[in-house]
């Protein structure tokens, strides 16, 4: 039976979809995202499942965003002013989740998953490691699937390329050091496997090496 935090959670993400479907998308891909990242980590599974629903939740302050802006993020146009800009920034401190039981790291998670590792980010302008550090891997998540994803204008980055990319933003926007195990573990071709693959692999090579 799914926990309460699982099914208000499944309930956000059939809301974000009523109001726009990329988020939704987004929300799932940065979840799944999430939790590979703590797996590559070795999290512990408990610590990995809250990192999944961070990922999952990060983006439900989005519901109170207008859905012109929000239509405009999905066809990767720009924005046109700076009330825009600051209209969409609303929505880290919006989230919905007052209702839902959460540990504190998955608020902090979703509060601070715009901070820049240089300062420049929203909502408190954090910098370096006074950052939650679920919110540097959370910034990780967002950007690669940024990047990564398709757009209408835009076909999908190879998962090398997309890694590229983040590279270029290591240091001044993503925390250096979790940017690289990201890379290493999660985006790069061939480590883009879920954990029941790997499992599944290692149990074959324990096999045909006896
Ligand atoms: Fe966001």
């Amino acid at each position: 039976m799914p926990s309460a935090i699982e099914r208000q959670t499944a309930e956000m993400l059939a809301a974000l979809d009523a109001k726009d479907p990329y988020t939704r998308l987004h929300s799932e891909r940065v979840g799944m995202l999430m939790g590979r990242f703590a797996a590559a980590m070795s999290l512990p599974l408990p610590q990995a499942k809250e990192m999944t629903i961070a990922g999952l939740l990060h983006d439900t302050g989005k519901l109170d965003t207008p859905n012109e802006l929000l239509e405009k993020i999905s066809q990767g146009e720009p924005f046109e002013n700076d009330a825009q800009k600051e209209e969409m920034k609303r929505h880290v401190e919006a989230a919905r989740i007052a209702h839902i039981d959460l540990p504190a790291t998955v608020r902090l998670a979703i509060r601070h998953h715009h901070e820049k590792w240089d300062g420049s980010g929203y909502p408190d302008g954090l910098a370096g490691t006074d950052i939650p550090p679920t919110a540097r891997m959370l910034a990780v998540c967002d950007v690669y699937d940024a990047i990564s994803a398709e757009r209408p204008q835009r076909k999908a980055l190879a998962s090398r390329k997309a890694a590229a990319a983040l590279r270029k933003l290591e240091g001044s926007k993503l925390d250096p050091k979790l940017t690289e195990v990201f890379i290493r573990k999660v985006a790069e071709p061939g480590a883009n496997i879920s954990l029941l693959e790997r499992l599944l692999r290692f149990f074959s090579s324990q096999r045909t090496s006896k």
